[in-house]
């Protein structure tokens, strides 16, 4: 058992924050690259009239401008790289939706965005079903116990049929699913859906390119028939089936990761929509405070805390600046407060703390538990560090995963050797690239490791255009890491296709050519203990 962090008396001051952290809801949409998780987020924002037109936040190809593509290369390439936090009211609630990167390179970020929210939706496309980063990301929040919301996208287009969408979740991931709306019209003929709790039938009328929120009726069960014939009764049929199932709503199971809610969408044509917002209102859970590393709780209305979940770069060329982004966990946090980082015991003065809505940033002038803080200038701040406001509270660093890829990075112009190395250090602070070294390749050979090859586009094109030192990285053979202990570091080096490697905070890796030559070489050498590292599919 934990207890309370703080047995500090409870005033109005606290009565605020628990009302204010009981109206936020903090998530993040997971999903395989082009299963609809960009359209998804702004027809979300367009349905809370956050913003008035699909297309102002993420930008792609025949959309209007954008916010979260902030770099050429992300540009050039058309995905979203970054995350970026949107923030908009939605009746009494104050959704924060943590975006997350569109292509599964970038997994590692997404998987820190992970740590940061209080529920995930699974966005999945109904022809394709669950597809390969969909279940590592499902993983992840398992191992984390985020209660899932599940979402079949794309009704409007030929698919599975929608039963078997739901065996095939509960027998590849193991958790049961719970419709909450139920497809009138099978995939490619959406005509809408049927509220399985109401028991009525909500109509969806197209617009013009989904670009405007879809206007929809509620009719009343005994009138449906007449609007929907007989599809109105194959969704009644199957959801009678569902309930005989046992697959009706369940919100333990829900909270404890063991069933999830499902809806059936087009984020494209904005059908099901409002749903989901009215799930998130009613049902995700809200900011709960969090576990501390020493193992007491920090409950939402005590003193401030936050922490570090990303941290972030030249957002866009017209700033230069670095922003880390901070989760608050508890408590109020005005701009201008002078905070403590938890790691190094010193101040931190907040003057420059924005909230970033895509591109378009804004002062931030107080937060609560469930917000994120950008806070800009940032320098001291890395991912997985605390800061708090009178007491002291740490809490536990932000995993790092396993890396499949390695490179060597070498400066391309000597006479740059202090910007190579400045460059390093910091794209090893923010979490861009891990960088191992080892004296045997020397300080200006150092060794890039990553979870998806894109990091290195990143380093490469960070340390060319923002750091001055532009790079040359060579591909290194190796497809595995494990930890291994200084004393066997020797032994080890002297292995066939493996070579030790330093971590900066200390830890040696082993890497190996292929996971073949792991299993060979575990095989042969029983005495000598490897261990994992936080593999992708563990969080
Ligand atoms: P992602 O962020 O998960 O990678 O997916 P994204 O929203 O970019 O969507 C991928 C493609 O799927 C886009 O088409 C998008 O329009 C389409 N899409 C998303 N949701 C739906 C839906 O509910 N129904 C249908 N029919 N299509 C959907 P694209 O051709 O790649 O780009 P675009 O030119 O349409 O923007």
């Amino acid at each position: 058992m934990t207890e309370n962090a703080l047995d500090t008396p409870k005033t109005s001051a606290n009565g605020r924050v628990a009302t204010e952290a009981a109206r936020r809801r903090t998530f993040a949409v997971i999903s395989h690259p082009d299963a609809g998780k960009s359209t998804l987020t702004e027809a979300l924002a367009l349905h809370a009239r956050a913003i008035t037109e699909a297309g102002a936040i993420h930008g792609k190809a025949g959309r209007r401008s954008t916010v979260s593509d902030w770099m050429d290369m992300e540009k050039a390439r058309g995905i979203s790289i970054t995350s970026t936090a949107l923030q908009f009211p939605y009746r009494d609630c104050v959704i924060n939706l943590l975006d997350t990167p569109g292509h599964a390179d970038f997994s590692e970020d997404t998987y820190r965005v992970l740590t940061a929210v209080d529920s995930a939706v699974m966005l999945i496309d109904a022809a394709k079903g669950l597809e390969p980063q969909t279940l590592k990301l499902f993983q992840v929040c398992k191992h984390r116990g985020i209660p899932i919301i599940t979402v079949i996208n794309k009704w409007d287009r030929p698919g599975r049929h929608a039963l078997e969408l739901m065996d095939e979740i509960h027998e590849r991931i193991g958790l049961r699913t719970t419709p909450l709306t139920w497809p009138v019209g099978i995939a490619g003929d959406f005509k809408g859906v049927m509220d399985r709790r109401k028991g009525h039938f909500i109509r969806f009328t197209r617009t013009a390119g989904g670009a405007t929120a879809a206007p929809e009726e509620h009719i009343p069960a005994d009138d449906a028939y007449d609007a929907a014939g007989v599809d109105w009764e194959t969704a009644v049929e199957e959801s009678e089936l569902l309930s005989a199932d046992g697959s009706d709503y369940d919100r333990d199971a829900f909270l404890s990761g063991d069933a999830s809610p499902v809806l059936f969408t087009s984020a494209a044509l904005n059908f099901g929509v409002n749903q989901l917002l009215d799930v998130l209102a009613e049902l995700a859970p809200a900011p709960n405070g969090a576990l501390a590393v020493d193992g007491t709780r920090r409950a939402t209305d005590d003193p401030f805390s936050a922490f570090v979940f990303k941290v972030q770069a030249g957002m866009d060329s017209a700033h230069r600046d670095r922003i880390a982004y901070a989760r608050v966990v508890s408590g109020t946090f005005e701009r201008g407060d002078v905070l403590t980082h938890a790691s190094t015991g010193k101040p931190f003065v907040t003057k420059y703390a924005q909230s970033v809505f895509g591109q378009q940033r804004s002062t931030l002038d107080d937060a609560w538990p469930g917000d994120v803080i950008g806070l800009a200038n940032a320098a001291a701040l890395r991912p997985g560090d605390t800061l708090y406001r009178d007491v002291p509270v740490q809490y536990p660093p932000i995993p790092s995963f396993s890396p499949e890829h390695f490179a060597v990075a070498r400066g391309t112009d000597p006479s740059k050797h202090k910007q190579f190395r400045r460059g390093i250090e910091q794209l090893d602070q923010e979490g861009v690239v891990q960088v191992l070294r080892s004296d045997k390749r020397g300080e200006q050979a150092p060794v890039f490791a990553a979870v998806g090859p894109m990091q290195f586009e990143v380093a490469a094109h960070r340390m060319a255009t923002e750091l001055s030192a532009p790079i040359t990285l060579e591909h290194l053979p190796y497809q595995v890491a494990r930890i291994v202990d200084p004393e066997d570091a020797e032994f080890m080096n002297r292995q066939v296709s493996a070579e030790v490697l330093t971590r900066t905070d200390g830890v040696m890796l082993v890497l190996f050519s292929t996971p073949w030559r792991l299993e060979g070489f575990q095989r042969d050498n029983p005495g000598i203990k490897l261990r994992s590292l936080v593999a992708a599919a563990d969080g």
